[in-house]
């Protein structure tokens, strides 16, 4: 049993133009680096390096010469066209024969994460992922952009409501899932919504109805981000900028999540340093293979920079 992984990095993102006239919203910066790069760590992070991206026609080629075929990253990336947005469920139907019964971890590209227990909550997500489905929830002060969730009082899932009008929860279901092998089967029983899409709460709901939905939910100091205006870009890139410079870490950043999921070592490091330009980069890859050689038992291998 493998672990695949899908990255939704479709659409047309009209409501970002101009910005995304020329190019879709996966390539805009969030502070230093594409938005791409941000689920990519996580899926490499997590163990996951069987990885399909889905895009809109027109990126596929931007997306090859970003990230060719993952190979520089110890992975395996492979692309996918979604010519209409039908939908996140459509993930499954597009990538059937790449997933091929595995279990999946689904991360829509314009979702942020950041904080303590994401690691843990994605480790757990993959416990279970034989059999069901695992959402992951954030408390939200603006729930009907979302899809809801809610909870009886033992905390179990009792419903999911894609963008109510009325309040329901201040639970949001984030862009992040993880899915047994029957999540293809279980798409192609659903019909599109009023909007037109195969809504991933849909298919949610079919786990729910199953008893096989799982949830977990983030701290309420977890930060997470739905990068769908300029303003939560621009929020999300400013708080990037501040971790980064404030606790020396490297947040979104494909070759270490590599490096420390163990697909490329530290001379792998080292030769990417050579190849990625960017002064400010090349020294956090370098900088962290040196970190691993230091005898200093209180620097760990992590991705301090
Ligand atoms: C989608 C999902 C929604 C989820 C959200 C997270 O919304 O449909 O359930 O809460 O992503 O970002 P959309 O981006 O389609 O508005």
């Amino acid at each position: 049993m493998k672990k695949k992984g899908i990255i939704l990095a479709a659409g047309n993102a009209t409501r970002l133009y101009p910005g995304t006239i020329p190019f879709g919203k996966p390539f805009l910066p969030i502070y230093d680096k594409p938005m791409i790069f941000y689920p990519l760590s996580i899926l490499l992070q997590s163990g996951v390096r069987d990885i399909l991206i889905v895009t809109a026609p027109r990126d596929k080629a931007l997306f090859h010469a970003l990230l060719g075929d993952g190979s520089q990253f110890g992975a395996a990336i492979s692309y996918i066209e979604q010519p209409v947005a039908r939908g996140i469920a459509d993930a499954f139907i597009l990538g059937e024969s790449f997933i091929d019964g595995d279990p999946v971890c689904l991360v829509l590209c314009d979702n942020f994460f950041y904080g303590e227990g994401l690691d843990e909550a994605i480790e757990k997500g993959w416990k279970n992922a034989g059999t069901g489905a695992t959402i992951f929830c954030q408390h939200v002060s603006n729930p009907s952009c979302y899809g809801v969730v809610s909870f009886n009082n033992s905390d179990k899932v009792i419903g999911l409501t894609e963008k109510p009008q009325t309040f329901i929860s201040n639970w949001a279901a984030t862009g992040l899932y993880i899915y047994d092998g029957r999540a293809c089967a279980l798409a192609k029983t659903l019909a599109p919504s009023k909007r037109g899409e195969l809504e991933i709460t849909d298919l949610n709901n079919l786990y729910l109805e199953q008893e096989e939905l799982r949830s977990i939910k983030f701290h309420k100091d977890f930060l997470w981000f739905d990068l769908g205006t300029y303003a939560s870009i621009l929020e999300a890139g400013n708080l990037v900028a501040k971790i980064e410079s404030r606790d020396h870490v490297r947040i979104g950043c494909p070759y270490i999540a590599a490096y420390q999921a163990g697909y490329i070592d530290e001379q792998g490091l080292l030769d990417a340093a050579k190849t990625v330009g960017n002064p400010v980069y090349a020294a956090s890859l370098r900088n962290t293979a040196a970190m691993s050689l230091m005898p200093d038992e209180s620097i760990s291998k992590d991705n301090r920079i």
